[in-house]
């Protein structure tokens, strides 16, 4: 199925350009759904049989498992393969993007001279991208998620929306129907009564997230931020082109130049991963502050979770972090999120943790959530 959101600010490949990514994706998915599951089999049957006659006991931990695969041959041709087809991936964009890039910019340059749907843009010239991003190709996206080639530039969010369409096997980064949509229907069976006149999204990269959000509250102030201006021009220009008015600025979720108490709802999707433990307590930190009373914040990532996974489990789940351009996966992984939000303020009552329940075809999500108390 593919259900890639169509406007305006896409990328469209030609005949030969879709030919290739279609062949990635399917590469993509025979690796991660044929081959990457026999890599257990592997480990039980080759890589821990054969660690345990050099050690005299089996691996016990994620380290001991990964010096044990790295031995196995099955396992080196799969990492290999799945190294190579992420790259595969990005370079399979490069012609579409490297084509339309002129329309982009020039899409993108009318709509941000005169909005029709009355939203903004608000860059900091003086704003310094966090080092780790600023330096990382994060999931070896080419150029990284700040990468800023001038003031029509929307490079960074181009290769993100289109990268991520690949990257979800061809089903789409999401508009009404995803992550936002599953975290709108937890809020209104938690917090039915919750008004909202300001929603702040932090991390919304391209805003496959914030658009849902001025879509489903057309009468709330809809905020999103990022930290690259490259990112956040094909933002801007990509909501306008959905109908959607959405004002996005350059800062830093740990560090808002945003007044106290300034909204009533704040969410992230998929943000958590990418950040250090330093930044996303300090995006919990400025959630309390920026709440009014009676406000509600919803941190929602991907169900990277060690707790309760055995130890070739969370090896298994370590390759992004390795392979892949993922420094913080791991720190995700094992961050405890409950104790994140009760140290920014949150009375441990009003704090929730866990999976969201699945909808057919979607992942089991992982939130954070809290509400700030009325007085
Ligand atoms: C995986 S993307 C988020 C995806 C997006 N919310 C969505 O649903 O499609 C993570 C985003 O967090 C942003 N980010 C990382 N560190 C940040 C920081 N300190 N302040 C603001 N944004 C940050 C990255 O630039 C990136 O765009």
């Amino acid at each position: 199925m593919v259900r890639s959101v169509q406007h305006e600010m896409l990328a469209t490949p030609d005949h030969d350009e879709a030919a290739r990514q279609q062949f990635v994706v399917a590469v993509k998915q025979h690796l991660n759904r044929s081959l990457r599951p026999a890599n257990r089999r592997a480990f039980d049957e080759q890589a821990a049989p054969a660690w345990e006659r050099e050690h005299g006991r089996p691996p016990e931990n994620r380290r001991e498992i990964r010096e044990a695969m790295l031995a196995n041959r099955h396992y080196r041709t799969w990492s290999t393969l799945a190294r190579s087809a992420q790259e595969l991936m990005w370079d399979s964009l490069a012609d579409t993007l490297a084509r339309e890039r002129p329309r982009l910019e020039a899409t993108a340059h009318r709509i941000m001279a005169d909005p029709p749907r009355g939203g903004s843009l608000n860059l900091d010239p003086a704003f310094e991208v966090p080092r780790g991003m600023a330096k990382v190709e994060v999931h070896l996206q080419p150029g990284g998620y700040a990468l800023d080639l001038g003031p029509d530039d929307v490079l960074a969010g181009a290769y993100y929306e289109s990268g991520g369409n690949l990257y979800a096997f061809g089903q789409g980064i999401g508009r009404r129907d995803s992550k936002a949509a599953h975290v709108q229907g937890f809020l209104r069976d938690r917090y039915p009564d919750l008004e909202l006149r300001r929603i702040l999204d932090m991390g919304c990269s391209a805003g496959s997230a914030t658009v849902p959000y001025a879509l489903e509250f057309p009468e709330a102030e809809v905020h999103g931020i990022d930290v690259g201006a490259g990112m956040l021009r094909y933002a801007h220009a990509r909501a306008e082109a959905l109908g959607a008015r959405v004002r996005f600025h350059q800062m830093d979720v740990a560090a808002t130049h945003f007044p106290d108490g300034h909204f009533d709802l704040i969410v992230s999707h998929n943000m958590m991963h990418e950040v250090s433990d330093r930044t996303r307590r300090g995006a919990m930190r400025e959630s309390f502050r920026l709440l009014r009373p009676g406000g509600v914040c919803i941190h929602q990532d991907v169900p990277l979770r060690f707790e309760g996974l055995d130890e070739f489990r969370k090896f298994d789940l370590s390759w992004d972090a390795l392979y892949n351009n993922e420094p913080f996966w791991e720190v995700y992984a094992t961050a405890d999120l409950r104790s994140d939000l009760e140290a920014a303020g949150f009375p441990p009552e009003e704090v929730h943790t866990g999976h969201l329940p699945q909808r057919q075809g979607s992942l089991p999500w992982y939130v954070g959530t809290a509400r700030k108390p009325v007085a």
